[in-house]
C-alpha cells in the first residue's frame, strides 16, 4: 500500500518532540537519532504497530513520542492503540509524561525501569521496538538483554523491531547481528525483514556508522522461553554492558532540576549589559 504524508507538518510536528528531549548521556549510550531519519522512522514504525500496544525498551531517541504525537495530530490516520515506554532514566519517562499531558495523549505512557530487573509487564503487549546499546564491547550481550525483555513484554508471541548497528566495513556490528539472530532463533523467534543502513545519528567519533531495522516474529507452533521474568546475573554478560569494562553500575538516572530542554539554561549564558553613559 503507498503511504502519503503532509511531510512539513511531519517534520513540524518532529520538531517539537526534539525540543522536549533531554540531553543525552553518552556514557550510557544515549546517541540521539538524526530528525529527518526520525520522521521517516515514526511513520514506519506506527504503520507496523497499526492498532497494537507497543512496549518500548528505552527510548532515548522519542520515537515513541514522535509516533504518538504524529497520531493524535492527525498527520497519520493509523498507528498503535497504546504506547508505553520502559527506561531507567526518570528525565526520559518524565518527558514522555508531560508530553503526553500537554497534548492529551492519552494512549501514550512510561514507567521507570532497568533492564537488569525482572521485567514487570509480561505479555502485556503485541509488540516491541528497542534501540539499546548497540554491544560494540561484549558480542551483543547488551542488545540480546534488552531484546529478551522485549520477549517477555509481548509474552513470546508478537513481534518486535530491533534498531542496532550496520556497516559491512566493520567485524563487530557483523558480529552482533549474527548473535542477535542466533538469540532471537534460540527464543522462539525469527527474522521477518531487515533493513539495512537505515539511520543516521548524532555520535560524534563515528559520524558515519548507521543502524538498521531488524524485524522478528514468534515462530508459529514454537514455544518461547516460559517461566517467571528474572533479573540478570550474569557477571560475564555484564561486564562490558555500556563499553570495555563498564557494567551496570547505575539502577536509575534521577531528574534533578525539572528543565525546559527547548531552551537555554540560565547557567549556561550571562548578560553584558549596554553602558549607560556611552
Ligand atoms: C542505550 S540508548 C541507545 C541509543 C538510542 N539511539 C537512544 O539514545 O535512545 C537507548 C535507551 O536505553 C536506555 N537505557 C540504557 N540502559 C538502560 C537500562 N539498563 N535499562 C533501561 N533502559 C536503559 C537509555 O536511557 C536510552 O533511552
Amino acid at each position: 500500500m503507498e503511504r502519503e504524508i503532509d511531510l512539513k507538518a511531519a517534520i513540524n510536528a518532529i520538531s517539537d518532540v526534539v525540543q522536549n528531549r533531554p540531553r543525552p548521556l553518552r556514557e550510557l549510550d544515549q546517541i540521539y537519532m538524526k530528525t529527518g531519519d526520525m520522521v521517516l522512522q515514526s511513520e514506519l514504525i506506527a504503520y507496523w504497530a497499526r492498532d497494537k500496544k507497543l512496549a518500548f525498551i528505552g527510548d532515548g531517541d522519542a520515537i515513541s513520542i514522535s509516533i504518538a504525537y504524529l497520531k493524535a495530530r492527525g498527520i497519520l490516520d493509523y498507528g498503535p492503540s497504546e504506547i508505553t515506554v520502559f527506561d531507567f532514566d526518570e528525565r526520559i519517562c518524565n518527558a514522555v509524561r508531560r508530553f503526553a499531558d500537554n497534548e492529551q495523549i492519552d494512549f501514550l505512557h512510561s514507567r521507570l525501569y532497568n533492564c537488569i530487573d525482572p521485567f514487570p509487564a509480561c505479555g502485556q503487549f503485541d509488540c516491541f521496538y528497542t534501540n539499546p546499546p548497540w554491544g560494540a564491547s561484549n558480542g551483543g550481550e547488551s542488545v540480546n538483554v534488552f531484546v529478551g525483555r522485549g520477549m517477555e513484554a509481548v509474552g513470546y508471541r508478537g513481534e518486535g523491531v530491533i534498531v542496532i548497528a550496520d556497516d559491512e566495513a566493520l567485524s563487530w556490528p557483523q558480529q552482533v547481528l549474527a548473535s542477535v539472530q542466533m538469540s532471537a532463533l534460540n527464543n522462539g523467534f525469527f527474522v521477518q525483514q531487515m533493513t539495512p543502513r537505515l539511520h543516521s545519528y548524532h555520535l560524534d567519533d563515528a559520524p558515519d556508522l548507521k543502524s538498521c531495522n531488524l524485524f522478528i516474529r514468534n515462530i508459529p507452533g514454537v514455544l518461547g522461553r516460559e517461566g517467571e521474568s528474572l533479573p540478570v546475573t550474569d557477571e560475564a554478560k555484564l561486564a562490558n554492558f555500556y563499553g570495555s569494562n563498564q557494567p551496570p553500575t547505575i539502577h536509575y538516572v534521577r531528574e534533578k532540576n525539572r528543565v525546559d530542554y527547548g531552551k537555554a539554561n540560565n547557567d549556561e549564558y550571562s548578560f553584558e549589559l549596554i553602558e549607560k553613559d556611552r
